[in-house]
């Protein structure tokens, strides 16, 4: 039973009944079931500690020990552990009463997430008294729906050092996540040292500055989160290079320590493809031997010729003694095939293999490499390429790419087992927006088409982190929370509506504080980007509770020196407010910017014949901006009801237009917002309203037209670059309630006359 679920026990008149679901009880990922009782057990100091000698205990005993210490004395009580063979993997069982609590698993994970539990409930300010915990009285039990629960993380295109990396585990521990993927490898850098090859480490873990480093440079200008760390650079025969690598005793150490807290990491080593940090070193790996101009992706390894093999089995001989795990991920995405092509060896091994295409090689290459995994008792993960050309049964899918909806019911039914990490849910270096949390809350790893049987082909899902533009650790957390907590509860999977969950996330951001965690705030609500007033307006925040809110009207960001947020601010001229919370200890979020300018009412425009609708264009094409579409590559029109994205959505990369009226019901100032990946942008009256063009993840942009009663010409231009697939367009009128559009805020007229 859930909290929420509360009607279910209000009956029962020996239960304390806490008033509603924010009651001081907020535990994530939420519990499978939790009941509240009365009374408190306090832990401190004399706790007294019991459990037999299983080792399954040994870990959670440990950590409570250690919590213990911490404790000032109280009176003396009981925490107990037990074992109980019918409870599944990762189960626990815990009840705690006034003077005992007591603790039931099969497993050491079930115990190490039973005592997370208890630290969550503790780290709840509500709970906390003189150094001693205030636990509420409560019977919980609670287990896991899905076995892989993981956080990916890309140390190539940044490096984050191993002592960070133990702080990157506990806040996976934290939460309940079992997984670590370790993406160890990747063109800009290899991080792991190899002592077959100690050159992989010794030259490839160091960089000149690339393009993303000056991005990241640019950026920190403004947020000091972009810089690169001084600790990552290093004097390489009198250069200043960047980069940096894990020792394999280094590893070792990280490994132990995620054990210890029912994390497994699955180390990947990205090939064919993104190989270049090893194939500058060793260009024989190529198929020309040399390292050609990059393509759409650099040159991959040559899986046509033996040295290659013999160069892969050597380092995955290595990874595979030094990771107890049962999976070895090899990648295999973003592979440039077409290398391959016109290479004598590769024509040689597609005459003696029977291969049919440059894919079928690829998957030659990866089916090869399962073999021998599987001979030193390790199983294959590979990114959803691995289908590209045939799978082997036993292989696991890591789906990703969006834009091939099918690849995840392809791979169930062939009997591939899957690991969920959609673009759209689970990429966490998608920049944050005020939807993002929600979006990431609504991820079920078991959509996508999937019937009953297929979905028990579903291992779980996972967070993957790419550090392009991350390169820094306050960077990675604030991309990381608090995202993170609610893939967790998904992941979990007793989460609640999201409602529920937002509310329990005001406390859980005290507790994020208390940990120094540099999450991203909750948004500042209530204007647009562009606003527009007739005489006068007041700016009227929506700030989440207990915010402090700060603004600037100079232009400057926000200072905590400067004014701060407690009444609307009243607007009757030309300038820009820039507002931003900050946390006590000073810690500034993101500046949101509201610029007002003084307008009229548009006048409407008269329409002889409207119908419901818009006129819906296509275009089968790739643009990286909507002034680029051209009506020469229209393929499809239309009359449609709504804005959606059409069927083509399978197509990787497209156009739409969608054209009519915008029907004002009343004279007032209309906030539109406009959310999508990738670009878009409205016109209304042949003018931009809302920019949201470009390539990017799913950003909204927002802004404010004073429009008389009637109809208005609307104009909407998006983009796919191939993967977001989103296009969402509200409005609100007079800063009342926003709503999607429907049919009904459209029209369209059958020919010039009509308008
Ligand atoms: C990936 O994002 N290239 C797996």
């Amino acid at each position: 039973m859930k909290i929420s679920n509360f009607n279910t026990w209000l009956g029962l008149a020996f239960f304390f009944i806490v008033k509603s679901a924010d009651a001081q009880v907020n535990i994530v990922p939420q519990p499978e079931s939790l009941r509240l009782l009365k009374g408190n057990f306090i832990f401190s100091r004399s706790t007294i500690i019991s459990a037999n000698a299983d080792s399954i205990f040994l870990i959670a005993i440990q950590e409570i020990k250690q919590l213990r210490k911490d404790r000032a004395g109280g009176t003396v009580n009981l925490i107990s552990f037990t074992k109980d063979v019918t409870l599944k993997p990762e189960a626990y069982r815990l009840n705690i009463e006034p003077a005992k609590i007591s603790i039931a698993v099969s497993d050491k994970q079930g115990a190490f997430w039973a005592v997370q539990t208890l630290k969550q409930l503790a780290s709840t300010s509500a709970f906390k008294t003189n150094n001693t915990w205030r636990l509420p009285a409560l019977k919980i039990n609670d287990q896991p729906k899905f076995s892989w629960r993981g956080i990916h993380l890309d140390v190539s295109r940044h490096f984050f050092d191993i002592d960070y990396l133990h702080r990157f585990i506990d806040r996976l521990a934290f939460y309940k996540f079992n997984k670590f993927h370790w993406h160890l490898t990747d063109d800009q850098g290899w991080r792991i040292e190899i002592k077959k090859y100690p050159e992989l480490t010794t030259k490839g873990a160091w960089r000149k500055l690339n393009n993303q480093d000056s991005a990241c440079l640019k950026l920190a200008a403004i947020n000091p989160d972009y810089n690169l760390p001084e600790k990552y650079f290093k004097m390489i025969d009198g250069e200043k290079m960047y980069g940096g690598f894990y020792t394999q005793d280094e590893v070792k150490v990280l490994i132990q320590y995620a054990g210890s807290k029912g994390i497994e990491i699955i180390p990947e080593i990205d090939m064919p493809g993104h190989m270049q940090a090893a194939t500058k070193l060793f260009p024989w790996l190529t198929s020309t031997g040399s390292v050609q101009k990059e393509k759409k992706f650099t040159d991959p390894i040559c899986p046509c010729k033996e040295t290659t093999f013999e160069f892969a089995e050597n380092i995955f001989r290595e990874i595979a003694h030094l990771f107890p795990s049962k999976y070895i991920h090899l990648g295999a995405d973003e592979v440039e095939k077409s290398s391959w092509k016109n290479i004598p060896e590769c024509e040689a091994l597609m005459k003696r293999e029977n291969l049919k295409s440059i894919d079928e090689i690829q998957s030659y290459f990866v089916k090869r490499m399962e073999k021998y995994f599987n001979s030193m008792g390790k199983e294959l993960i590979g990114w959803d390429e691995i289908l590209d050309g045939g799978v082997s049964p036993t292989a696991t899918l890591m789906y990703w790419r969006a834009w091939m909806p099918t690849a995840p019911k392809h791979a169930a039914e062939k009997g591939n087992r899957i690991i969920m990490t959609p673009g759209e849910f689970c990429y966490f270096d998608a920049q944050q927006d005020s939807h993002s949390l929600q979006k990431v809350y609504s991820f079920n790893p078991l959509g996508f088409g999937l019937n009953e049987k297929e979905q028990r082909y579903i291992m779980g899902g996972q967070a993957n982190i790419w550090t392009e533009y991350i390169p820094s650790e306050q960077r990675l957390e604030y991309m990381l929370f608090p995202r993170m907590m609610a893939m967790s509860e998904v992941l979990w999977g007793h989460q609640q509506d999201f409602g529920a969950f937002s509310q329990k996330m005001n406390q859980q951001y005290e507790t994020l504080n208390a940990l120094s965690i540099n999450y991203r705030f909750a948004d500042l609500k209530g204007f647009t980007e562009n606003n527009v007033f007739l005489k006068s307006t007041y700016l009227k925040i929506d700030a989440p509770k207990n915010a402090v809110v700060h603004y600037s009207t100079d232009g400057t960001a926000p200072k905590m020196t400067g004014p701060k947020y407690i009444k609307p601010i009243f607007i009757n001229k030309t300038q820009t407010v820039k507002t931003a919370i900050f946390s006590a200890n000073g810690r500034m979020g993101d500046v949101f910017t509201a610029n007002y300018v003084q307008s009229n009412y548009i006048d409407a425009v008269l329409l002889k014949n409207p119908k419901p609708g818009l006129a819906f264009s296509y275009y089968p094409k790739f643009y990286k901006s909507v002034n680029l579409i051209a009506e020469t590559d229209k393929t499809k029109t239309a009359t449609t009801g709504a804005i959606e994205i059409p069927v083509e959505k399978k197509a990787a990369s497209f156009a739409t237009r969608h054209k009519g009226f915008f029907y004002a019901a009343e004279d007032g100032i209309y906030s539109f917002f406009l959310r999508s990946d990738d670009g878009s942008v409205l016109k209304i009256h042949d003018k931009t309203l809302v920019d949201n063009d470009g390539m990017h993840f799913a950003i909204e942009k927002s802004a404010q037209i004073a429009l008389k009663k009637g109809y208005h010409p609307f104009e909407l231009l998006f983009l796919e670059g191939g993967g977001g697939y989103t296009l969402e367009l509200a409005y609100s009128v007079n800063s009342r309630e926003r709503k999607a559009v429907t049919t009904k805020d459209f029209v369209v007229v059958r020919s010039a006359i009509d308008y």
